[in-house]
């Protein structure tokens, strides 16, 4: 009789252990950390040395996790290069180091720190969680010895990897994971052989996990979503703002969108650097989000998201981004297109000449239509609608196709596409499409001052258009669909540093 009882009883235990974990809704918390930079990294440290300023960005990062712990938060992220920051070479890097082993070891490095060696950032992070019940991520480095045996082993035998951790609420260490694509000022970092696609379940959710630029590509951002199915993304980045079309917030929140997940952005903050701007998104709305450049300060941020958002039924419908503007026929003007340079790519425009008006412009295989009415024509304000179909290559290759309305630094026709602040200029309506090549588009729009443009005041329609909802003014300094063209990527997005051999 017992043993036949005792199934019953496991099973019923196992279902139970589901029902009571599994939570609906969790509270999510990123902080954006102003990293103390260590005083010298053209020169080696001592490990003491290192040591040192690392306890000291983790003592600002403990305050934040207590806080945000005390406040309810389930899981909190903090930025890349959030505890040592960011110029160094292989060499200075290095004391900063920690070999850190394949979750599946099964490691409290709090209860147990001397099983891998001298770890002392990977017990800190593991305590911070541990004694704070949350989960903890954060971003350090790791190293892995290598010798001749291994071909691609570079000379000074050892792999550097900028790596993510994640420490759940007793301390274990349950995900590491190796940034696939460096961005190429990350000399001091080696390219992983394989790419990884990093995901782990929790009671809130199946969580992945990617650093910054690895934003841009198929692998491994598009795979985790698409292929593995999360319901939240992690992401620290020591992201620097560039205008009109690369600003963290607006990005972040775009790409949220358009891949329906929820993504947790923490950022470094350093205002002459140009970084800042973290957030909480969620696939139909931003939660909350942080942009400062006026002061040198962190900033912890919370919000509820729902732990499984793919099965609500709030859950957004994909786009068919091309579907509208396939449908219409291009707009004629006998006005002539010029070109125009964001971040290194050749853009075609053509200038709004009117306060109202329909205009197509096209580029290779995309034409981008836009229908808008500004409030009035300024003379001293000159906007432009521009397309671009093609490779960037500078810092990073990557496939793009780009239908943007912006406003042009000055009224020189040769300044649309340069970075500008404010607009004076308000558009009471606008709808941008393009015939786009990819399912990968990222719709935003950034207002005077760099703000984000709050929901109510537009809408992407499941045939591609991002179209404004109310008749409210809004002082538009950029409308984007920003599409990526997996298919035409090369193998990797990064330019890694050339070994000579
Ligand atoms: C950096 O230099 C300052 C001033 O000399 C010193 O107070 C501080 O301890 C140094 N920081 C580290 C991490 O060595
Ligand atoms: C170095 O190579 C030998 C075989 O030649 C191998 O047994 C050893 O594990 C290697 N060490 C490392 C750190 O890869
Ligand atoms: C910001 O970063 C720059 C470049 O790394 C550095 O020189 C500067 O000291 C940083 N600012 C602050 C406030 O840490
Ligand atoms: C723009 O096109 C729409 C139809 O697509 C038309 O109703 C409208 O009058 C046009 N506006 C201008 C200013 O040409």
């Amino acid at each position: 009789m017992i043993t036949s009882y005792f199934p019953k009883y496991v099973a019923l235990f196992a279902i139970c252990v589901l029902c009571v974990g599994a939570l609906d809704t969790f509270i999510a918390a990123v902080y954006e950390h102003a990293v103390i930079l260590p005083n010298r990294t053209e020169t080696p440290v001592s490990k003491e040395e290192a040591l040192l300023l690392m306890n000291k960005n983790i003592d600002v990062l403990e305050n934040a996790v207590k806080l945000a712990a005390r406040q309810g938060a389930h899981i909190i992220v903090t930025p890349e290069d959030g505890i040592y920051g960011w110029v160094f070479t292989r060499e200075t890097i290095y004391p900063y180091l920690e070999d850190i082993p394949d979750p599946e070891v099964n490691w409290i490095p709090c209860t147990d720190p001397q099983r891998f060696g001298y770890t002392p950032v990977q017990q800190r992070l593991s305590c911070l969680a541990k004694d704070n019940s949350i989960y903890v991520v954060a971003n350090i480095g790791d190293k892995k010895p290598c010798n001749a045996s291994d071909p691609q082993c570079p000379p000074d035998g050892r792999y550097q990897y900028n790596t993510d951790v994640v420490f759940d609420s007793e301390g274990r260490l349950v995900a590491r994971y190796h940034k696939y694509n460096l961005f190429a000022p990350e000399i001091q970092f080696d390219f992983p052989k394989d790419s990884e696609s990093v995901t782990f379940e929790t009671p809130f959710g199946k969580f992945g996990i990617f650093t910054c630029f690895d934003i841009f590509s198929h692998t491994p951002a598009v795979v985790v979503v698409d292929e593995f199915q999360v319901d939240s993304v992690l992401y620290p980045v020591a992201w620097y703002n560039t205008l009109p079309l690369l600003s963290a917030v607006p990005f972040h929140s775009a790409w949220a969108r358009a891949m329906r997940v929820n993504l947790l952005a923490a950022n470094t903050h350093n205002t002459s650097m140009h970084m800042t701007g973290s957030g909480i998104y969620a696939p139909e709305a931003v939660k909350v989000y942080h942009y400062d450049m006026e002061t040198e300060s962190g900033q912890l941020m919370l919000s509820e998201l729902k732990s499984r958002p793919r099965s609500e039924p709030t859950y957004p419908a994909a786009v068919d981004w091309s579907a509208y503007a396939r449908s219409v026929k291009p707009f004629s003007s006998e006005q002539s297109n010029f070109p125009g340079m964001i971040y290194f790519d050749e853009l075609t425009f053509i200038e709004l000449k009117r306060n109202t008006g329909n205009y197509t412009v096209c580029q290779k295989d995309l034409c981008c239509h836009l229908t808008y009415k500004m409030s009035e024509k300024r003379t001293d304000e000159v906007y432009a609608l521009g397309a671009f179909d093609g490779l960037h290559t500078v810092e990073g290759q990557y496939y793009l196709q780009i239908c943007t309305l912006l406003k042009c630094q000055i009224s020189d026709l040769r300044t649309c596409g340069e970075p500008v602040g404010s607009a004076f200029t308000k558009l009471e309506e606008f709808s941008l499409s393009g015939t786009f090549a990819t399912r990968y588009v990222f719709p935003q729009i950034i207002l005077s001052g760099s703000q984000l443009a709050p929901e109510r005041y537009y809408e992407v329609l499941r045939d591609g258009r991002l179209r404004s909802r109310s008749r409210t003014p809004l002082p538009v300094l950029v409308l984007a669909l920003y599409g990526r063209v997996f298919d035409k990527d090369p193998p990797r997005l990064g330019q890694g540093p050339r070994r000579l051999e």
